[in-house]
């Protein structure tokens, strides 16, 4: 048999960067996000609030696997649950029951009664864009109906359902048309209110215009003589993820949350981003008091462990009469892997006073971003709700959103040569929002006080090289 690259150099014995790159230049597609970078970067290992590269030199991280680790990398409590389960029972057929399945369950519904007052019903499967196609199924399934609303600049997955509530024209443009493309409606992204309105005394302007959609009998949403909307649901994420970690108005959704009642839409809340107390409470449309009639979660549910996702809903919409066996399924729907470190996470939510750790941490980071918006030029904006923050870099107006220099800024980071008390280090940012400006912060909710210290030394540093 002819031998293989692998034969002499495994990942066990120390495969080299180069060989990494040229293998994955040769064997691996460029369909998924690596090539979104020019020069795709290598990592060896992860710890905490770092991940470290061939070197040795660490990287402070605050994109956490796309907000998949609240918890940080190699947490030891969840890593344990995983490794005790793999030793127990790792696989199960989905056709049976065992333990960790229905108690996550139980966990994730009790946890609604107690927010929401409501009974609902709780269905896995393997990630984010799967739970939003369960949805759209459930929804579907209940109302008979296709149209969704969603937002722009919302971002919802890539599968084929979930893309039709993307709004990004780019994740659909190769694919050819997309019959059930939702009825897209603007954000609440205030600093730059796509109405040019002023949000400290518009009435909610933007609500307004939607329920003046609904009440215009041409308008092609609301069918008056049947009393029928022809969109079904909204899906919301109540703090805009991919686009920029925008935190609309507190009074924002109950006010959408009427126009919805008055004409028989449902509401799904995204959550798969802002969950799990990214933004200070369990899901992020706590903020804002109103009450969904579905959530949708994945990412740091298993904290990056393995992929499990899935959705709640009320009892009317989800219980079995209504949602029969076989609805939907996949082999690895209720995987014991990620129900198990599923469990671990909400045990560890549980325990701790998670709300005013990551009310007070989130604070404490949005209060040195504003020094930095003070100290730099071409910082637009900063804002943020607990640990989901965001910058706005901007041109040298101080308004105009500038990709470019935020592009810069976060290449700049991946090199790893800025320095945090004599030690050579970089930082991993993300980006986001609707003009390619925003640099959005997702530390883990572990991050500690001297870790966000180092954030803003080095963010200070990264503005610092480009302000002229
Ligand atoms: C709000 C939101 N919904 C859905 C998804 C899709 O999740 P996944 O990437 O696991 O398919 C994402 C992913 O970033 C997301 O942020």
């Amino acid at each position: 048999m002819q031998a293989t690259i692998l034969d002499k150099e495994t990942p066990q014995k120390g495969i080299s960067d180069e060989k990494i790159l040229e293998l994955d230049e040769l064997y691996c597609s460029h369909g998924d996000t690596v090539h979104y970078d020019k020069a795709p970067k290598v990592f060896s290992d992860c710890e905490g609030s770092f991940m470290f590269d061939s070197e040795g030199t660490e990287y402070l991280d605050l994109q956490m696997m796309f907000a998949a680790c609240n918890f940080g990398y190699k947490n030891k409590r969840i890593s344990d649950a995983v490794i005790d389960q793999i030793n127990k029972m790792p696989q199960i057929c989905p056709r049976y029951l065992y333990d960790y399945k229905t108690l996550l369950a139980e966990k994730i519904a009790k946890a609604n009664i107690e927010r929401f007052g409501e009974k609902g019903r709780v269905h896995f499967n393997v990630g984010g864009s799967q739970a939003i196609e369960d949805a759209l199924k459930l929804i579907r399934n209940y109302t008979k109906k296709q149209r969704m609303f969603a937002f722009f600049g919302g971002y919802h997955g890539r599968t084929m359902g979930a893309a039709c509530l993307t709004a990004g024209y780019r994740y659909r443009e190769p694919f050819g048309h997309f019959a059930d493309e939702a009825h897209f409606v603007p954000y609440p992204y205030c600093y730059r209110c796509p109405y040019g309105k002023n949000c400290e005394d518009c009435n909610y302007y933007c609500v307004q215009q939607l329920r003046r959609e609904f009440e215009d009998g041409c308008s092609g949403l609301y069918n008056h003589g049947t009393k029928s909307s022809e969109c079904a649901a909204f899906f919301v994420e109540p703090v805009q993820g991919s686009g920029g970690y925008i935190v609309p108005p507190m009074g924002y959704f109950k006010e959408l949350k009427k126009v919805l009642d008055d004409f028989g839409v449902l509401f799904v809340s995204d959550e798969i981003q802002m969950g799990f107390y990214r933004t200070g409470k369990l899901w992020s449309i706590e903020h804002f008091g109103v009450t969904p009639d579905v959530i949708t979660f994945s990412k740091s549910l298993t904290n990056g462990m393995n992929p499990l996702g899935g959705m709640w809903a009320k009892e009317e919409f989800i219980n079995p009469d209504i949602w029969p066996a076989g609805r939907t399924h996949s082999t690895f729907c209720n995987n014991p892997l990620g129900t198990r470190a599923g469990y671990e996470v909400m045990s560890i939510l549980e325990e701790e006073d998670w709300e005013t750790e990551v009310t007070q941490k989130g604070e404490y980071f949005l209060k040195g971003l504003k020094y930095l918006e003070g100290k730099h030029k071409r910082i637009g904006t900063v804002d943020g709700l607990g640990l989901a923050l965001r910058i706005e870099c901007v041109t040298e107006d101080g308004y105009t959103p500038d990709p470019e220099l935020r592009q810069k800024i976060q290449d700049e980071g991946m090199k790893g040569n800025l320095e945090y008390h004599g030690r050579k280090c970089g930082i991993i940012l993300h980006s986001g929002s609707h003009y390619k400006n925003a640099i959005t912060l997702v530390p883990p909710i572990t991050i500690s006080y001297n870790e966000i210290n180092m954030a803003i030394e080095l963010i200070d540093q990264l503005f610092t090289r480009f302000s002229n």
